[in-house]
């Protein structure tokens, strides 16, 4: 037989679903720290938008782009919250979650030969998607504390980078970007003729005071950023697969052309939600998410600093990447392995997420208080029935 795809056939099955494989079979007392959901689920305003559009049979193909009413609110949303403020409807395309709002990018940014730029550790899919779209992926570590390393990015730009890749709040690092941060990356982007990709799906998800600053917020950057976004996160609706791109015209006509040829659109009744979503944000009552979720980074910070791991307390999203204590001798690999067979507790390797982090686990805490308390006593024996602590 002849070789099937090579960039697919080099592409390993993602760690993290190797992980929820072995966590399957460790039955009910299993515990995920490796879950990227949040612990509630899509409220009923939403999905009586999906079931209204299902009595009306809203059942046939959406326009390729998404159904006007939607994109309108996107555009709002956009102008509102992220001061987007030359976004219109016509520069919103509404996609298969999140993930495809990354397969569209790079399908319409990338030819053979092109480099992307992008810090890791970093979202597991950014990797493979450039296998996918022949793409060179130039991973520049992060510093210490999760921070980029500007100066770094700038030396490896060349004339073969198409376009720097950001997203803040940062999976798996919980790291928000900076003011500073933010504007030193826009300059690079105007500076050497780069597109900007900035992944928001976490911009609900800060602490302390934290804020989320949107990239295509400053001048000039209308052309040059690609601005993504989904309902997964924000709304507890990873399943309902629904996201959405503000971008220029001419990236948003490429992106249809691709849409049309490839999944000819996104689930019709889902976008009826997603609507109500947009415009009735405010009963989420994101205050009230944060304010657990803080409480759950504060004590997975506390936990992790009594055993002995190295911390960088993050600022957003719902992960925390703690460093192994060099004492122990494991690499993370073994580490999680042995814990889910041992202790029946699920964490990711940093070896998920890039080059750069190898001696790190990836801990995300949206699960509730009770599992947090329990899976780190378990961690906590695992530990010491190694005599590590
Ligand atoms: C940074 C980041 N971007 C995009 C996605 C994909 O989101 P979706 O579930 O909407 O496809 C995820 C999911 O974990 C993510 O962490």
């Amino acid at each position: 037989m002849k070789e099937l795809s090579q960039a697919i056939l080099n592409s390993k099955k993602s760690k993290i679903r190797k992980l929820f494989d072995m966590l399957l079979q460790s039955g009910p007392e299993a515990i995920s720290f490796g879950i990227g959901q949040t612990d509630f689920t899509t409220p009923a305003f939403i999905y009586d938008g999906i079931i209204q559009a299902l009595r009306e049979h809203k059942t046939l193909y959406a326009p390729a782009l998404g159904i006007p009413q939607l994109r309108k609110a996107i555009a709002e949303k956009f102008r509102n919250e992220n001061q987007l403020s030359w976004i219109k409807t016509e520069n919103t395309i509404v996609t298969n979650g999140g993930s495809q709002a990354l397969t569209l990018t790079y399908a319409v940014l990338s030819n053979p030969g092109d480099e992307m730029i992008l810090s890791s550790p970093n979202f597991i899919s950014y990797y493979y998607l450039a296998d996918y779209f022949h793409i060179k992926c130039v991973e520049v570590p992060r510093q210490e504390d999760y921070s980029p390393n500007i100066e770094m990015i700038k030396e490896k730009i060349s004339s073969k980078t198409k376009f720097i890749l950001i997203n803040s709040p940062n999976n798996p690092t919980g790291y928000v970007y900076s003011e500073s941060e933010i504007k030193a990356i826009v300059d690079l982007v105007q500076d050497h003729d780069l597109y900007l990709v900035s992944d928001e799906v976490y911009e609900k998800f800060l602490y302390n005071r934290a804020v989320h600053i949107s990239p295509g917020s400053y001048p000039g950057m209308d052309e040059r950023t690609i601005t993504l976004n989904a309902l997964s996160k924000s709304f507890g609706a990873t399943g309902l697969r629904c996201g959405y791109i503000g971008a220029s015209l001419p990236i948003i006509q490429n992106m249809e052309k691709y849409i049309q040829y490839t999944t000819a659109g996104v689930n019709h009744p889902v976008q009826y939600g997603a609507v109500r979503a947009l415009k009735q944000s405010e009963k989420m009552n994101f205050p009230d998410i944060i304010e657990r979720y803080n409480k759950k980074r504060i004590f997975c910070v506390k936990r992790l600093r009594e055993l002995q791991f190295e911390v960088v307390e993050p600022q957003g999203a719902f992960y925390l990447m703690p460093k192994l204590n060099q004492a122990w001798k494991m690499t993370a690999d073994e580490f999680s392995e042995d814990l889910v067979k041992e202790q029946k507790v699920a964490c990711v390797s940093g070896t998920a997420f890039g080059s750069f982090s190898e001696n790190s686990l990836r801990i995300s805490y949206a699960t509730t208080d009770e599992k947090l308390e329990e899976g780190f006593n378990r961690i906590e024996k695992f530990l010491k029935n190694r005599n590590l602590i």
